[in-house]
C-alpha cells in the first residue's frame, strides 16, 4: 500500500540482534538506519551529566537534559549528538546501560524519542529498530519484523561481541540472568505488532536474518 510510510520497523528484546541486523538491512537496501534505543541511551547520558544521582531524576529534569540532543545522519546510521559531541561511544557504556530502563519508562521521554524518530522518516525511507517501532511509533510501517531468540543464544552472542572470544558456560549462565532481568524491566515497552513477521533467529546466522528481512522489504517496498 503506497500510502503507508516507507519504514522497515524491526522490534524485539535486548540482544536479539536488532541493531546490527537493522544496520546491515539498511546498507543492503541503500536506506538510512535509526536505532531508537540510542536516543533513550543519549537522554540517559545527558541526564547523568546533569545530575549523577539518578534517584533525583524527574521526567522534567531528564527531558531538559535531553533537549539539546539531535540525530545526525552518519554513513548508514544516525548518531545522537549533544550539541557538537557525537554520543555514539558514550551511550554504549555500563553507566548508561544500567540507568536507561529508568529513563525509558518516562512517558514524556518516550514521546520525545518518538518525535525524533518520526522526523527522520519524513521524506526519507528508513530502517528503524527498537521495542515499539511497529506499534506506537510507526503503526502504518510498510514492513514490520519482530525478532526473538533463545536467551542462551542471545547471551552467547552478546558475550562473543563483548569478549571477542568463545565464552565459557558459566559466563553465559551469568549473562542469561542479566538479560532476563533486563527483559523484565523492558517488558512493558516491548510490543509485537499483530501484523509483524516473527523471526526466531536462534538457529539463523546473521546473514540469513538479513536476507529474510531484505526479501520482505523488497517485496513490500515494490508492491502495489
Ligand atoms: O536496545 P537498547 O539496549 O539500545 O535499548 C536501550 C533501552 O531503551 C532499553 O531499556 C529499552 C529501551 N527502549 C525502549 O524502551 N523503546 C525503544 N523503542 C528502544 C529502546
Amino acid at each position: 500500500d503506497r500510502r503507508r510510510p516507507l519504514v522497515v520497523a524491526i522490534d524485539g528484546p535486548a540482544a536479539s540482534g536488532k541493531s546490527s541486523t537493522a544496520k546491515w538491512v539498511a546498507r543492503e537496501l541503500g536506506l538510512r538506519h535509526v536505532d531508537s534505543g540510542s536516543l533513550y541511551r543519549a537522554a540517559t547520558a545527558a541526564a547523568l551529566r546533569t545530575e549523577p544521582e539518578s534517584a533525583r531524576w524527574t521526567e522534567a529534569s531528564v527531558l531538559a537534559a535531553a533537549a539539546p540532543i539531535h540525530l545526525v545522519p552518519g554513513e548508514t546510521t544516525f548518531h545522537p549528538h549533544l550539541g557538537d559531541e557525537d554520543l555514539e561511544f558514550v551511550i554504549r557504556g555500563k553507566d548508561v546501560t544500567s540507568h536507561v530502563s529508568q529513563v525509558a519508562q518516562m512517558p514524556a521521554v518516550r514521546a520525545w524519542v518518538n518525535r525524533q524518530v518520526q522526523a527522520t522518516a519524513e521524506g526519507h525511507p528508513i530502517v528503524v529498530d527498537g521495542r515499539d517501532m511497529g506499534t506506537a511509533v510507526f503503526p502504518q510501517a510498510r514492513v514490520k519484523v519482530f525478532l526473538i531468540a533463545d536467551p542462551w543464544e542471545r547471551a552467547r552472542r552478546r558475550l562473543v561481541q563483548r569478549l571477542q572470544r568463545a565464552p565459557e558456560e558459566a559466563e553465559i549462565a551469568a549473562e542469561v540472568d542479566a538479560l532476563t532481568q533486563r527483559d523484565a524491566k523492558d517488558e512493558a515497552q516491548t510490543q509485537q505488532a499483530s501484523d509483524a513477521v516473527l523471526i526466531d533467529t536462534t538457529y539463523l546466522t546473521q546473514e540469513e536474518q538479513v536476507e529474510r528481512i531484505v526479501a520482505l522489504a523488497r517485496a513490500a517496498l515494490a508492491g502495489p
